[in-house]
């Protein structure tokens, strides 16, 4: 079977099409380079979809920038315009005319390949007062039910009804608008604090959300919605307050710095010893991210007031459980257990956030990691080097765990399943050659 090099650097000016045979391509990556040089942290995925949501609440046009080039967001963009938004997209400058928000169902041929465009619910409703969304469905990572973000609708005076795989949700008896409540969250959700927030921009009247998510992509989201004239008090407190307003105008809004790709390449300069910088990053998004590198024993320098150097030294084994922020997010767990395989001593990772996040452990181990599993446990004992290896991606961040391992071990790797590294990271490839790692994305020519 043939091999062939091929060049996915979306280049500006060009949407992405992601439309590559994901079952005959592979990155190969040759380990033990050593980093160096500076990389530009990329806007935030997990703002981006939560604010191309939010600008369906806008009776006027938006502009965003910073808006990273990722197959999910691509996917919204599609459910936009599935809805009637009118979309113009320049690098990462994205023009956005939700005037002609007329249709209230969301597609299901969209909505089933991208979580995410669940969070288009809350913005609907409260702008048409009807909204027709599927239901997500679980994805690799967990079941992942949205009992909280319905619950939080309901609160708020809407009528929800399932039926046929699709939450139709309507603002209830002759109300035109939803009304504010006081909504207490059984657990900080991030999606369900999204959702319950937009649509309590346009509601009538005060609602409190208690116990809600406090990440930093929250924090940017009501940033996005109040420079468009929304009331929200308390984003990034476990306590958010939102008077609902009757109508917003325009914003010219840029995404915050992306603070998991952020911290997925501090990990790629600790595994390889390598004092590379990040720009254009907000210290502040990484604190729990930075204090278990310290643990660790690898130190992350403030360059200046947007970039961080990695200070490369010994690793050491830690325990990592991951919590809602401000605690060890979800999203670096993997990363972190790539780093930690070649740690000294023992380690204990507790993934706490979703159930069915560990499946990195056996591709990992076929690298040659020595690592066991107990439910939502999994303990790594340190060992001196990983071995290059043909291993398999099953998701998002198990995926960035694979290519960190990859770069620190012996010999070649050849990650498959793509589809999944392309759904969070701009460029990935491009921006670690930069850095001088010897990584290609290969084809199969049968
Ligand atoms: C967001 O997902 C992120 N995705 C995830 O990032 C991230 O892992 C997660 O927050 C936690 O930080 C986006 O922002 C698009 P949750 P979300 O609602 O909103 C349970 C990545 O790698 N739950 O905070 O779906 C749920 O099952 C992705 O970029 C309910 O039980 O996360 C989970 O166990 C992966 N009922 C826990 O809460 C609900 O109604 C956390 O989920 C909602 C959630």
């Amino acid at each position: 079977m043939e091999v062939k090099t091929i060049n996915t650097f979306i280049q500006p000016n060009q949407s992405a099409t992601f439309t590559q045979d994901y079952n005959r391509v592979a990155l190969e990556i040759i380990g033990r380079n050593p980093l160096k040089g500076e990389v530009r942290i990329s806007g935030a995925k997990n703002s981006a979809l939560a604010i191309l949501a939010g600008t369906l609440l806008c009776s006027q046009e938006c502009r965003l920038t910073n808006v990273p080039t990722l197959k999910d967001v691509q996917f919204m963009g599609q459910v936009l315009s599935a809805l009637g938004v009118k979309i113009e997209q320049n690098q990462d400058v994205w023009d956005i005319d939700p005037r002609q928000l007329k249709d209230a169902q969301a597609p299901y041929e969209l909505v089933s390949q991208l979580r995410a465009s669940f969070f288009v619910i809350g913005p609907i409703l409260t702008r048409l007062g009807v909204a027709h969304v599927p239901l997500p469905g679980g994805c690799a990572i967990g079941s992942r039910p949205v009992d909280l973000h319905v619950r939080g609708l309901q609160a708020m005076g809407a009528d929800v009804l399932i039926e046929h795989g699709v939450v139709n949700a309507s603002v209830k008896g002759n109300k035109k608008r939803l009304q504010g409540a006081n909504i207490f969250l059984d657990y900080p959700s991030v999606g369900a604090t999204e959702t319950i927030m937009m649509a309590a921009t346009l509601a009538e009247g005060e609602t409190i959300i208690q116990n809600a998510a406090q990440e930093p992509e929250i924090v940017d989201l009501a940033n996005f919605c109040n420079s468009m004239g929304a009331k929200i008090k308390g984003a990034g407190t476990n306590t958010i307050t939102i008077e609902g307003v009757k109508s917003l105008h325009s914003t010219d809004y840029a995404i915050i710095p992306d603070r998991i790709e952020a911290g997925t390449f501090l990990v790629a300069g600790a595994i390889t010893h390598s004092p590379i910088t990040l720009t254009a990053v907000n210290h502040e998004h990484l604190i729990p991210v930075i204090a278990k590198l310290e643990e660790i024993g690898v130190k992350v320098a403030r360059e200046s007031e947007t970039s961080l150097k990695v200070l490369p030294g010994e690793l050491r084994g830690t325990d990592i459980e991951t919590s809602p922020h401000p605690g060890f997010p979800t999203d670096m767990q993997a990363q972190f257990m790539a780093l930690l395989t070649v740690s000294e001593g023992n380690s204990l990772i507790t993934e706490t956030v979703f159930e069915n996040r560990l499946r990195h452990v056996a591709e990992l181990k076929r690298m040659g990691a020595d690592i066991k599993v107990k439910g939502n446990c999994a303990m790594v004992r340190g060992i001196y080097r990983l071995s290059g290896a043909p291993v398999m991606a099953t998701d998002l961040r198990a995926s960035a765990a694979l290519v960190i391992a990859a770069l620190a071990a012996d010999g070649t790797t050849i990650v498959q399943g793509l589809q999944h590294l392309d759904r969070g990271y701009e460029n990935i490839e491009q921006k670690l050659r930069s850095l001088g790692a010897k990584i290609n994305r290969i084809q199969y020519q049968s």
